[in-house]
């Protein structure tokens, strides 16, 4: 069977600011969905591509993709949850997908490595992510310090998140539709499915606010690129 890498694109991205959805936007010289796309039909282990993105949005994925050949792509829907479930649903008439790898367009540097341990992570599991743990001090507040939480045992999530498709198919028809998720293998873990942790990259952070972009250029941007 087959593992797909299926792309969520289908965001406003309205906290990037710009004129463009991030996802569009371009950083290293390609567009974020541009490098995604690379880098999932570079690896071996990956089979096909889908990505998700919003009504009416076909010619910015063909310009934003191009030169390379353009992805098969779905409509996206009204959240991230809604957008994964759209392209899950047309995996599942394909018939031949055995796994996925559900990814934001809004983490354009994947590394290799980390595709290949998720790709191992997911032979004793019904799911694998990539996490960090957390550095920082973690604690609750508003305007003055309250309680200070420990850290220990605390990630970092990130994506793409890798999952057998029949579990992760039934984690979303499960999930209740009034519950927002900020990914997928909450959903698998809501329905008791096992998710394992495997290393996760600092390359890997989402770009997010508009200072984010600039970091990014000036990491991965330079010649060395
Ligand atoms: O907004 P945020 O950065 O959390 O979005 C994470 C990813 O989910 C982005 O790649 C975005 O394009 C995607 N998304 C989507 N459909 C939505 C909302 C977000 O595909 N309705």
């Amino acid at each position: 069977k087959k593992t797909v890498a299926v792309i969520v694109a289908a965001g406003k991205g309205e906290r990037a600011g710009g004129d463009v959805p991030k996802q569009f936007r371009t950083v290293a010289g390609r567009s974020l969905i541009g490098h995604c796309v690379d880098r999932f039909r570079a690896h071996p282990g990956i089979d096909d591509v889908v990505v998700a993105i919003a009504e009416g949005q076909e010619n910015a994925l063909a310009r934003a993709v191009g030169p390379a050949p353009l992805p098969r792509s779905v409509i996206g829907g009204a959240s991230r949850r809604e957008s994964v479930a759209n392209a899950l649903c047309a995996l599942e008439t394909d018939g031949d997908v055995g796994a996925v790898l559900i990814h934001d367009a809004a983490r354009p540097f994947l590394p290799e490595t980390v595709i290949d341990d998720l790709l191992a992570g997911l032979g004793a599991y019904e799911g694998a992510i990539p996490a960090l743990p957390v550095v920082d001090t973690l604690a609750r507040g508003y305007d003055t310090l309250g309680e200070t939480v420990s850290r220990e045992g605390l990630w970092r999530v990130q994506t793409p998140q890798a999952f057998r498709c029949d579990a992760i198919l039934s984690a979303h028809r499960a999930w209740p539709a009034d519950r927002e998720a900020t990914d997928d293998a909450q959903m698998l873990r809501a329905m008791g499915g096992s998710v394992a942790i495997v290393k996760g990259d600092t390359m890997l952070e989402k770009l997010t606010h508009p200072a984010d972009f600039a970091l990014a250029e000036a990491r991965f941007g330079g010649p060395s690129m």
